[in-house]
């Protein structure tokens, strides 16, 4: 019950767009332009590095806002499965990040959401996934690209670091679970990308700029 009590807190979190309302305040649909995403690269691409960065700390914050949030609520009655119902909510945040119901379930692709879950899993997974993107993105300008190979690296990572011990106490049944909604996690990343992998397969993917497109 607790799991799925996190899932829902996390989805109203996750349902604050913060790219399709800066859109909305400078009176466009963001999702109209560019790759018609309401996330960071597109709020960059279409308007610009401030809309860009405000869309990035909006997304990356709700989701570090519903994990405390989880964390508050379950802290006393579930201590030794804070970690697990802190990825859950977290997890609900980038599902009503990507599916937002009265946007028509068209919202983002997760990518700055699940940032706030890596930073308030764990600072080292989180720094590995921060370098991963920066790296990336700076060899071959495709956010796209960054973004993929930051959130399998992270499942990748989560799941030596687990296995190593490095994670906390939690008991191999919570592991396990954890690894499962990373995986879920990885795969619906790559599923929201699927357009974009297509590109990049194709050489058409879109590059980073930061000029306006509006
Ligand atoms: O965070 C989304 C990014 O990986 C790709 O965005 O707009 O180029 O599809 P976009």
């Amino acid at each position: 019950m607790e799991r799925i009590v996190c899932l829902a807190i996390g989805y109203a979190f996750g349902l604050f767009q913060t790219g399709y309302i800066y859109g909305r305040l400078q009176h466009i649909d963001i999702r109209d332009f560019g790759s018609g995403n309401a996330g960071t690269t597109n709020a960059l691409r279409t308007l610009g590095p401030k809309a860009g960065l405000i869309t990035f700390l909006g997304d990356l914050f709700k989701t570090i806002f519903a994990v405390v949030a989880a964390r508050m609520i379950f802290g006393e009655s579930h201590p030794d499965m804070l970690p697990l119902l802190g990825f859950y909510a977290g997890f609900g945040a980038v599902l009503g990040h990507n599916y937002p119901f009265y946007l028509k379930f068209r919202g983002g692709k997760g990518i700055a959401a699940t940032g706030g879950i890596i930073l308030s899993f764990n600072w080292v997974l989180a720094l590995l996934g921060f370098l991963t993107f920066v790296i990336t993105v700076a060899k071959t300008r495709y956010v796209s690209l960054g973004s993929l190979i930051m959130i399998g690296g992270f499942l990748v990572e989560m799941i030596i670091m687990g296995q190593m011990g490095y994670l906390g106490r939690m008991s191999q049944p919570h592991l396990y679970e954890l690894y499962t909604i990373g995986a879920v996690l990885t795969g619906l990343a790559f599923y929201k990308h699927r357009a974009n992998i297509s590109r990049l397969r194709a050489g058409t993917e879109n590059k980073l700029s930061f000029s306006r497109k509006k």
